[in-house]
């Protein structure tokens, strides 16, 4: 089968179209024919020598596909050759055929083409157990987003605008905060040009937010615990403007704060099943019913893995980046 081989790891990597030998599922896996792979900024980081795989998972980019069953592993109960399913995936979904652990599946919801349901899965994962296992969001909390146009960001403002809350976000332009706005956030801050903490204050009668899922760290740190309401909750899923922040801890305890930071990627299987039947019962529903929607911003050839990367680190996009083979 085809698939995207990484050639020199590091800061200069290459994609190339390579052959491989088909995948195998074992026990509790399925076979999947790819319609198409989600792009991850992780897999920039692993296309770097950065973020190694999990053990056990493929070494090939690829942490999500959708496709259509091809074959079963053994005790791959409940699906059938020919089903039509999106999955998270440990790695190896830039190829043909990918395979995936059967806790890890989701039915393409109604009215999603085979190869937007691509665009689900590791957005819904992570936005779901961020916010809710994670920050314990509860109904009418106010919640702020950071980098609401990407793929992560313009899931959970459809998600949460759809179930009732308050959406505030942050975009690095004002046709991307356009944008945001038009998913339901009620009100998108272009960073490059407001405060985001003055912004959040002024809009909640200097309340501030309940609930912060944020992907910037660095300076952000500091500035979410002063756009945080009392007793809130702040849950990092990446800290792409630095590991490392100078900060006062005083609105930690004045203000009864948490501070949270969870990956996805590593976690069981049984971990993730768990994820995935509440986003089943949850937010699938909401997909199904046209509220929640995938939002694609380019699908490009699978041998044009290099390019399909090129515009994901240019940060031009918005939404999800997909491949076919
Ligand atoms: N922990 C986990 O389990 C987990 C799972 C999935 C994803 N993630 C992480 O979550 C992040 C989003 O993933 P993705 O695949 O959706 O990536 P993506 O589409 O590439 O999004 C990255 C976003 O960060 C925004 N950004 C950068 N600096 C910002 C700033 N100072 N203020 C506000 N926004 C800023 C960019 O927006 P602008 O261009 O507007 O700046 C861009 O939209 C990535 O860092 C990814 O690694 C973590």
């Amino acid at each position: 089968m085809r698939v995207i081989v990484t050639e020199n790891p590091g800061p200069g990597y290459g994609l190339k179209i390579a052959q491989a030998e088909m995948p195998k599922p074992a026990a509790g896996e399925v076979l999947i024919k790819v319609a198409a792979a989600g792009l991850n900024r992780a897999d920039i980081s692993q296309a770097e020598g950065r973020y190694p795989p999990p053990p056990g998972a493929s070494s090939i980019l690829g942490m999500e596909v959708s496709g259509t069953i091809a074959a079963l592993g053994e005790g791959a109960s409940g699906h059938q050759p020919g089903d039509e399913v999106c999955a998270l995936l440990g790695g190896g979904g830039y190829a043909e055929y990918a395979v995936a652990a059967i806790e890890c599946l989701l039915p393409v919801p109604k009215g999603v083409s085979l190869v937007d349901a691509a665009a689900l899965p590791e957005v819904h994962f992570t936005v779901w157990t961020n916010l809710m296992d994670s920050a314990r969001l509860k109904p009418g909390e106010c919640v702020l987003i950071h980098g609401g146009s990407s793929g992560i960001g313009t899931a959970a403002i459809q998600m949460l605008a759809a179930r009732g809350h308050r959406v505030f976000t942050t975009a690095g332009s004002d046709e991307k905060c356009a944008a945001c706005v038009a998913l339901g956030a009620e009100r998108a801050i272009n960073y490059r040009k407001d405060d985001f903490v003055e912004v959040v204050k002024a809009a909640t009668g200097g309340r501030g937010v309940d609930v912060i899922l944020d992907m910037v760290g660095g300076e952000y740190v500091q500035r979410n615990m002063s756009a945080a309401a009392l007793w809130g909750r702040i849950v990092n899923i990446a800290y792409q403007s630095g590991m490392q922040a100078s900060v006062n801890f005083a609105p930690m305890l004045m203000k009864r704060l948490s501070l949270l930071a969870t990956t996805l990627r590593a976690r069981s299987n049984a971990e993730k099943g768990a994820i995935r039947d509440a986003i089943l019962r949850e937010v699938w529903p909401l997909i199904d019913a046209g509220k929640v929607r995938p939002v694609v911003d380019h699908v490009f050839p699978l041998a044009d893995a290099q390019a399909a990367h090129a515009r994901l680190r240019s940060s031009g996009h918005i939404g999800k980046i997909l491949l076919t083979p």
